[in-house]
């Protein structure tokens, strides 16, 4: 095969830097290079995201520029695969003549098949969603590291209001436990240092009676030098089981997202997201207990409809009562087949860019308060790389999440668990210096503490 390099670029989720693996693991078994280059490409992949509406409006403009290498090279295959491909197949391949393969995320094993179809002349289209997909048999391609991620489960049964994830990837199915535990164990081999164990929503995870809770002790147990973090929990099912698993086992995390969307319970349950916010108090609350030191993150949605002012103020409070360390903020942006679209979209654009701007300094302000607390406290961290600005220093992240700058020393390396004082925080990063370097022991013995 001479039409062998495969180029792809990720768009959205981690869910979809993580089917980007697999999407490289089936094709590199299929005899395809991977290439970094673009204009090396005989195939060039878009893994994208349909969440909210300027997601697609990015891939829409990288198509456009995309088609004018097509335009030098006619042989050149442009596909499209992800959430889009669900969401927009018959305006991406009637409308943008360019893309020659739309292929969703429960049909990526029919790949080399749908590349094959497009080589030939015709589309290559699969965009079938599943009931039992789970890719639990491939194996990602991954370049070394210390970082992974591995979706545990795909789809989502939640059908929240504004999401179309439930549309693009399908009902809710579990990767076994067997599988994921062997994954880890390979990469624990491999030096891998951090695990990030992923689904839309990981608390529904259920292989044969073993729930979240189960995995999670299962895959902690592989490795005690390996951090195991999880994304996303839907506050429904965040069971007790589960917040005693984090506090028991000091190589998971304490580090929960936990997204809550809005303050007010009449826009919750216009977003059918199933609880109320003194529910969701209740459990940050007993998660701040039983996990001494835990800390949070969540997703926000500003502008829903019929947000009044007041809704407003509730979620403004609630983010002053959980303090989180981050959030992702976002305007609501209507999505066609859900529920929500067919809603008046009735909060008036700069209203929601107002609030939304409100969110994001007071976000600002009780990350930068709560950083100025750890100015004097000793921390561990995970040096992950050199610092963005400067070869002079290190980066590496807590226990917590939080990102954590120090100077270089001679017995620093990539990979270490080293430990830090902080001497100096902004909102978004803290800076220190190493006390010590961090053997397995103590590390055990500091987490557990
Ligand atoms: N508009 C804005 N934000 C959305 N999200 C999901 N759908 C929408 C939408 N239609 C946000 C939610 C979710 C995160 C992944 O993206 O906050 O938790
Ligand atoms: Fe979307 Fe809600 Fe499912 Fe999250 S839980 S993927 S927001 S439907």
């Amino acid at each position: 095969m001479n039409s062998n390099n495969i180029y792809i670029e990720t768009y959205g989720c981690q869910m979809n830097q993580a089917d980007t693996e697999i999407v490289l693991g089936i094709l590199k078994h299929h005899g395809y290079k991977v290439t970094n280059e673009i204009g090396k490409a005989d195939v060039i992949l878009l893994n994208t995201c349909s969440v909210r509406d300027n997601a697609e409006q990015r891939i829409y403009g990288r198509l456009g520029n995309i088609s004018t290498l097509k335009k030098s090279n006619p042989n050149l295959i442009v596909g499209v695969l992800g959430c889009m491909a669900e969401h927009l197949r018959n305006d991406l391949v009637e409308d943008k003549k360019i893309v020659d393969l739309v292929v969703g995320p429960d049909e990526y094993r029919r790949l080399p098949e749908y590349i094959n179809i497009a080589f030939n002349g015709d589309k290559g289209i699969g965009i079938k969603l599943s009931r039992t997909e789970t890719y639990d048999d491939i194996i990602p391609y991954r370049e070394d590291g210390l970082q992974a991620w591995i979706s545990v489960m795909r789809g989502c049964d939640k059908f929240c209001t504004f999401c179309v994830v439930p549309f693009t990837r399908g009902r809710e199915r579990s990767r076994s436990l067997t599988s994921i535990v062997d994954e880890v164990k390979q990469l624990s081999d491999r030096g891998f240092r951090e695990i990030t164990l992923l689904g839309q929503n990981v608390n529904s995870y259920n292989d044969n009676g073993n729930d979240f809770a189960d995995l999670l002790s299962a895959v902690s147990n592989v490795d005690n030098l390996m951090r195991i973090r999880f994304s996303t929990s839907h506050p429904q099912d965040l069971s007790d089981k589960l917040i005693y698993t984090i506090a028991d086992h000091p190589g998971l995390c304490n580090y929960i997202h936990l997204p809550v969307q809005s303050g007010s319970d009449r826009i919750l349950d216009l977003m059918n997201r199933t609880y109320t916010i003194t529910h969701y108090l209740g459990i940050i609350e007993k998660a701040k207990k039983i996990i001494p030191g835990v800390s949070f993150s969540t997703d926000i949605i500003s502008g829903f409809p019929t947000e009044t002012y007041e809704d407003h103020l509730m979620t403004l409070d609630v983010m002053s009562q959980v303090k989180y360390d981050g959030a992702y903020m976002f305007k609501y942006s209507p999505r066609q087949g859900t529920k929500a679209f067919k809603m008046l979209d009735d909060v008036p654009e700069e209203v929601k860019s107002k609030r939304l701007q409100e969110i994001i300094d007071l976000q600002q302000k009780i990350s930068y308060d709560i950083n100025q607390e750890m100015i004097g406290k000793e921390e561990i961290i995970l040096v992950e790389g050199y610092s963005k600005k400067s070869d002079l220093f290190l980066y590496g992240r807590t226990d917590t999440n939080k990102v954590v700058i120090i100077p270089l020393g001679p017995d620093i390396r990539i990979g270490d668990y080293v430990k830090v004082k902080i001497d100096r925080a902004t909102s978004a990063t803290l800076f220190g210096r190493s006390i010590d370097s961090v053997n397995r022991e103590e590390k055990n013995m500091a987490l557990s503490a």
